[in-house]
């Protein structure tokens, strides 16, 4: 019995159990090979589960982009795709949608969210400019630094300690802000590169407060504040929870009020947007809007696709109305966090408070007899595959690249695994059999050695490097 607030409309007050609003229409089978077999695969796949193929793969975690389920009303919407090459209707509904719950007035559709970045970085950053934010994102910073600019993580310290309860481990450190404001002068700095939730720090999320103290420090410089709105509906769903006065907010309101102290949003649709493929960029600027609308015929497709099909708009619209139903947000990050406090609940070192779209395993702690030079987290990473054939994603010092000054890898203090839950596929039930599999690993991890690395591409390298078993 508990008289917790109900996590979904399922549950009534005084019962324990709730569950997921939605039932299954369509099933995709899954197999777990055998353990030979996932010891071979994952020997070919150089030890990078970025090279296995989906088929070897029993539950995969690897991520929550791209690989949400549809909704039926989405599915209904693909057949109303409008292909026409310029004007699709359905590109009218997602703008639509984008003006209705994000606010922003001027819309670019993208093939997904680095095409988005790409754009507003090549439209608004200058070369020798900084761009200081909330923790880096792989793909953002490297559009940023491909644009000339320099990233400066300027997040609050508790973001870099995993064992930091801190309720808003995104928050923007306001002092930080200011030294780097005062370093190099307000006209030096492009935007404040604002992610909510933060996914490198653990999917933390970004208060209320914080956003409205960084919008009136920019403003008093002038400095525009862009949001990485990726996860934002997450976001939203933290401040419901945890923020004084958004309590009885709908997380809707929520998701507006927060976006109108930003200038402008990127964002990868297929994560809170629900839909396997999709990006967009909005901004209220209208000169922004005009060098990206004009750049995005270059690189993605005309201004009314960007790089979609009619369809995959019909389906983001629909995602976006469906995204921030109080319902849908809360099973969701409900789901991740019974994952992660059956793990914490038998001693599994992990990133607290558990966030908003995976649970983040703490590979220095789990391994501390392996140096960061030899890749703990994507040994494992590698280790839980070969247990159970559940996928995760190594965020550590492969992750973090190089650096481009000196040439050494950067060394992160996270050192992490993403068990990343993808939206309304899983069941409880797949979260408890990955909780066994960490667990199961956890036991062997004395017996565990690191790895090398034997091939490193130059960008982005955790997608396609190589790695062998130390001896
Ligand atoms: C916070 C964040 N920003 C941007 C992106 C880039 O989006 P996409 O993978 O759609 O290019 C991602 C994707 O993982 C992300 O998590």
């Amino acid at each position: 019995m508990t008289d917790k607030k109900p996590q979904t409309m399922g549950q009534q007050y005084g019962r324990r159990s709730w569950a997921e609003p939605w039932k299954i229409k369509m099933v995709e089978p899954i197999i777990l090979k055998t353990l030979e077999e996932r010891q071979q695969a994952i020997e070919e796949a150089g030890y990078n589960t970025f090279l296995l193929r989906s088929e070897d793969v029993y539950i995969d975690l690897l991520t929550d982009s791209g690989t949400s389920a549809m909704s039926d009303r989405q599915w209904a919407g693909m057949m109303l795709g409008d292909e026409a090459y310029a004007g699709s209707r359905n590109f009218y509904h997602l703008e639509e949608a984008i003006r209705e719950y994000y606010g922003y007035q001027h819309i670019v559709p993208t093939h997904q969210g680095r095409g988005a970045e790409h754009l507003i970085s090549q439209a608004v950053i200058k070369p020798g400019q900084f761009i200081p934010g909330n923790m880096y994102f792989t793909t953002t910073r490297l559009h940023q630094e491909l644009a000339g600019g320099t990233f400066v993580d300027v997040i609050i310290d508790e973001a870099h300690d995993p064992a930091s309860t801190h309720p808003f481990k995104g928050n923007i450190d306001l002092d930080k802000l200011q030294e780097l404001i005062d370093r190099v002068g307000a006209e030096q700095i492009a935007y404040v590169s604002l992610a909510g939730t933060v996914n490198m720090a653990g999917g933390q999320p970004v208060s209320m407060a914080n956003v409205k103290a960084v919008r009136a420090l920019c403003e008093s410089y002038n400095i525009r504040v862009y949001l990485d709105a990726t996860r934002m509906a997450e976001n939203a769903f933290f401040i419901q929870e945890r923020e004084e006065g958004y309590a009885s907010t709908p997380i809707a309101a929520i998701l507006k009020e927060f976006c109108s102290y930003t200038d402008g949003a990127w964002m990868s649709g297929k994560k809170d947007n629900l839909v396997n493929i999709g990006g967009w960029l909005a901004v209220n600027d209208e000169a922004v809007f005009d060098k990206a609308r004009n750049m995005v015929v270059i690189y993605e497709g005309l201004h009314t696709y960007g790089g979609m099909a009619g369809r995959d708009m019909e389906a983001l619209a629909i995602g976006i109305h469906e995204m921030v139903q109080d319902d849908h947000i809360a099973s969701r990050v409900n789901q991740v966090r019974y994952l992660g406090d059956l793990l914490e609940s038998w001693g599994i070192p992990l990133v607290k408070p558990i966030g908003g779209h995976a649970v983040f395993l703490d590979a220095r702690a789990f391994y501390p007899h392996i140096p960061q030079n030899q890749f703990p987290a994507q040994t494992l990473a590698a280790q839980l595959y070969i247990d159970s054939g559940v996928r995760a994603m190594e965020r550590g010092v492969v992750s973090a690249g190089r650096d481009p000054e000196t040439g050494d890898h950067r060394y992160p203090k996270l050192e992490l695994v993403r068990l990343t839950i993808p939206r309304r596929v899983y069941t409880q039930a797949h979260m408890d059999v990955t909780a066994e599999a960490v667990m199961a690993v956890f036991e062997k991890r004395e017996e565990t050695r690191g790895l090398k690395m034997v091939y490193e591409p130059e960008y982005l390298r955790f997608f396609q490097a190589r790695f062998e078993p130390l001896k």
